[in-house]
């Protein structure tokens, strides 16, 4: 999912809109014991999170670096989320994501990041497999991101489509608006 403040100059203005219609949770690919014995902990609210590092972990995936005041005010406006700290770095998210939404029919999911050094071992899904399972747990059914093209294969298996019976994704875009 695309990062906070959505669009950005580094992100594409029109990805492929994905949603998700699932009526049962996929199960966990790894478990929170299995998480654990390896030094991860899971966490569903800010309060033991270090802004400024997430703001670095977005910085080193290519998301723009933001104002960590804004980035509050965004959590704070975030019906779900859910990151993964490692034991020798506490404090220091190495996976995130976040859902906002109306709470009870849509939600969408942002800011879908793993720490490069933790990439390739499971952590986006991880995330990912327990923010839906949040989401339909609360009984929200309608759920979507915005994919940048070459994550659409990390999205799909885990039960999202694109453009979902033809339906697209649309965006204001203040630039498209100017040529008018
Ligand atoms: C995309 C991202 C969240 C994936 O996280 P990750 O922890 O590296 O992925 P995982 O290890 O959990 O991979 C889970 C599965 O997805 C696959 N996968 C991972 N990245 C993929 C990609 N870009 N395209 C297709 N498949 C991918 C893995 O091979 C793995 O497959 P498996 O279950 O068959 O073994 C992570 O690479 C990242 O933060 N990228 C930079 C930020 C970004 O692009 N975010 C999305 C913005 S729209």
């Amino acid at each position: 999912m695309l990062p906070l403040g959505f669009p950005t100059p580094t992100t594409p203005l029109h990805p492929p809109k994905i949603s998700a219609t699932l009526t049962t949770p996929i199960p966990f690919s790894i478990s929170d014991a299995a998480l654990a014995s390896r030094g991860f902990a899971l966490h569903t609210t800010p309060a033991a999170l270090n802004l400024d590092h997430l703001n670095t972990v977005f910085a080193s995936v290519g998301f723009p670096k933001r104002d960590t005041a804004k980035i509050r005010t965004a959590l704070d406006h975030t019906d779900a989320m859910l990151w993964i700290e490692h034991a020798k770095s506490a404090g220091k998210p190495v996976a995130f994501a976040r859902a906002t939404g109306d709470g009870v029919f849509n939600a969408i999911i942002w800011d879908v990041v793993v720490d490069p050094s933790f990439q390739g071992i499971g952590l986006g899904k991880a995330v990912m497999e327990r923010l839906v399972a949040e989401l339909l747990h609360r009984g929200i059914l309608n759920i979507a991101l915005y994919a940048e093209p070459r994550v659409v294969g990390f999205y799909r298996p885990l039960g999202f489509a694109a453009d979902p019976d033809g339906i697209r994704g649309m965006v204001y875009s203040r630039k498209h608006q100017k040529k008018r």
